[in-house]
């Protein structure tokens, strides 16, 4: 699908210079799509398309962490990919685990702390191992969150809440109960999804989270995915009107 987004021809210093005082989210979650497709194109094999995309997500870090966007979240890895060819996933899991052991020095300079959410306990051991060592070293670090979706499905979060909701004796849960058992029950929700590629689709990533996040589609596929198209993002993002389900100017209503 072809998705026209004018913004995107700017540079790079004029968007960060119309980000300047504009509305920015406080968190950014992104559907990393379009490895397989960019690495097609050039006749490579669908891993280097994942390297490519692991350079993609320094430079969107760098550029959320420029503009102190504080919560970033990287859809990475879905529930659903562990049904992809088994080389695939293997080179997926060794680029994760060596980015969290090589990201490290990074994050701790720039001060951003790092977490996951999803079902971490299908992770393999030592990438775990990996990662909780970058989490407890990040751990104090607030200047950004930035948060990886990893063995991640929506529906997946959602049982795992309804399970520890029902665990803990609720037996009438409303909304606030179930935001509770959430992965990361203390990130705010999305404010702006972000899905490049051109799909127009959620793929199971944080259902109950986006429910009222602007969504973003670029064409661009993610290892191509640049700061300037980060910041066009935000800047679309920044001139939007969120209602919330009321009207324009409205004078607070019937509840
Ligand atoms: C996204 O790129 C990365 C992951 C899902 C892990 P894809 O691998 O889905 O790339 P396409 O969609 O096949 O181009
Ligand atoms: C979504 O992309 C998952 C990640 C980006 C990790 P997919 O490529 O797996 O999703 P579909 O298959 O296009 O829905
Ligand atoms: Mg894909």
């Amino acid at each position: 699908m072809e998705i026209s987004n004018p913004l995107e021809e700017l540079s790079e210093e004029e968007l960060r210079a119309r980000l300047e005082g504009a509305r920015l989210p406080t968190h950014v979650a992104v559907i990393m799509d379009g490895n397989g497709r960019w690495a097609e194109k050039r006749g490579f094999s669908r891993i280097r398309g994942h390297e490519a995309g692991v350079r993609a997500v320094r430079e969107a870090v760098t550029a959320c962490r420029e503009v102190e966007i504080k919560y970033l979240t990287l859809y990475a890895f879905s529930s659903e990919n562990w049904k992809r060819p088994k080389a695939e996933v293997q080179a997926l899991i060794k680029l994760l685990k060596d980015y969290l052991v090589g990201e490290r020095d990074e994050l701790v300079e720039k001060q951003i702390r790092l977490r996951a959410i999803g079902r971490l306990e299908q992770m393999p051991a030592d990438v775990r191992a990996e990662l909780d060592k970058t989490v407890a070293l990040t751990a104090q670090y607030d200047k950004m969150t930035l948060t990886h979706a990893l063995s991640y499905g929506g529906r997946a979060e959602l049982v795992d809440a309804l399970r520890k909701v029902i665990a803990a004796g609720i037996r009438e849960p409303d909304e606030e109960a179930v935001s509770r058992y959430l992965y990361a029950p203390d990130h705010p929700d999305p404010d702006l999804l972000i899905r490049t590629s051109g799909e127009l689709r959620v793929s199971n990533f944080l259902l109950w989270e986006i429910s009222y996040a602007e969504i973003y589609v670029t064409n661009v596929l993610w290892p191509d995915f640049s700061a300037k198209h980060m910041y066009a993002a935000l800047l679309d993002y920044s001139m939007r009107e969120r209602r919330f389900g009321k009207v324009s100017g409205g004078d607070g209503g019937w509840t």
